[in-house]
C-alpha cells in the first residue's frame, strides 16, 4: 500500500518498511504517512497564505490604492468613487458605520455629511478627540437608488456586506484597534459576522473572534430619522452617554 506522498525520500523508505514489516507495525508506520502527509500540506498552504499577505498592501496608502479597484460586488457601478476608512495608524479606537452617504461618495471621505457632524458632536461631548479615532464603514461604496434627481440611501445587503467584509479586516489588521464600535446592524453584521439586535447587546463589552474589544451602539442616522425633537435630543444624549462610557472602559485597560 502507498502513501500519498510517495515522491518523498521518507515515504519510499517507509513503503520498503511496510511491505518488510508485520501488520501491527504496518498499522503505525501507515498513521506515521498520515501524519507526514497532513503536516506537509499545512507547511504548504501556510507558506502560501503567508506569501499572499506579504504581497498584500501593509499601509493605509496602498490599501486606499487597492481598494479604488474593488469590483468585489456591483456596487461599485453606480458609486461615484471608494470611500476607504480614514484616520491615524496609530488609532486605538475604530468606528465602524455602515456605508458612505451621498456626501461621502462625492468628497471620497467618511461622515463628512450630516450623520457625520453628528457624530462629530457626540464624539466631542464624550471627550473623544476625532483624530484619535479611526472612522471607516462596513461597506465602502454607496448604494443607493435615483427618486428623481435625488440619490437616496438603500441599506446593502447580507452578500455586500460580506463581500465588502475583506477591506474592513485589512483595515483592522494595519490598525490593529484596541476597540471596536460597531455604529448601527450593518457595522454590527460585519463583525460578528452574523444578525445582531442592536437594544440587546447596546453598550455592552463584548468581544470579537480574534479578541478585539468590541461595543455596539446606534448609528447617528438613526437619530436624523427621530422627528420628535425632544426624543431626538434624549436619544442623542444616550448615543454620547454610550461613547463616553466605551472611551472610560478603554482608558481603565491602558
Ligand atoms: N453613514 C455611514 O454609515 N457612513 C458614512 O460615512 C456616512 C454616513
Amino acid at each position: 500500500m502507498r502513501v500519498p506522498c510517495v515522491e518523498t525520500f521518507g515515504c519510499l523508505v517507509m513503503d520498503v518498511l511496510m511491505t518488510a514489516t508485520n501488520p501491527p507495525l504496518r498499522t503505525l508506520l501507515r498513521g506515521a504517512g498520515a501524519l507526514f502527509w497532513t503536516g506537509s500540506f499545512v507547511v504548504h498552504r501556510t507558506g502560501a497564505i503567508i506569501e499572499r499577505a506579504a504581497r498584500e498592501a501593509t499601509t493605509l496608502d496602498a490599501l486606499r490604492a487597492e481598494e479604488a479597484q474593488c469590483e468585489r460586488c456591483p456596487l461599485y457601478e453606480f458609486a461615484t468613487q471608494v470611500v476607504p476608512g480614514e484616520g491615524r495608524v496609530s488609532s486605538r479606537l475604530m468606528l465602524v458605520g455602515e456605508q458612505p452617504g451621498d456626501k461621502e461618495d462625492l468628497a471620497g471621505r467618511p461622515f463628512v455629511g450630516p450623520a457625520g457632524r453628528l457624530l462629530d458632536e457626540a464624539l466631542e461631548r464624550a471627550g473623544i478627540a476625532r483624530e484619535d479615532v479611526f472612522v471607516t464603514n462596513a461597506v465602502k461604496h454607496f448604494k443607493h437608488e435615483m427618486r428623481g434627481k435625488r440619490r437616496l440611501h438603500k441599506r446593502p445587503n447580507a452578500y455586500e456586506i460580506d463581500r465588502c467584509k475583506w477591506w474592513l479586516e485589512r483595515e483592522r489588521a494595519i490598525v490593529h484597534p484596541q476597540a471596536i464600535v460597531a455604529l448601527g446592524a450593518t457595522a454590527a453584521r460585519s463583525l460578528f459576522g452574523r444578525v445582531i439586535t442592536i437594544t440587546k447587546v447596546r453598550g455592552q463589552a463584548l468581544v470579537l473572534a480574534d479578541g478585539t474589544a468590541a461595543f455596539v451602539t446606534i448609528h447617528p442616522s438613526a437619530l436624523l430619522r427621530i422627528q420628535d425633537g425632544a426624543e431626538r435630543q434624549q436619544q442623542f444624549l444616550a448615543f454620547v452617554a454610550d461613547l463616553r462610557k466605551i472611551a472610560k472602559s478603554m482608558e481603565r485597560k491602558s
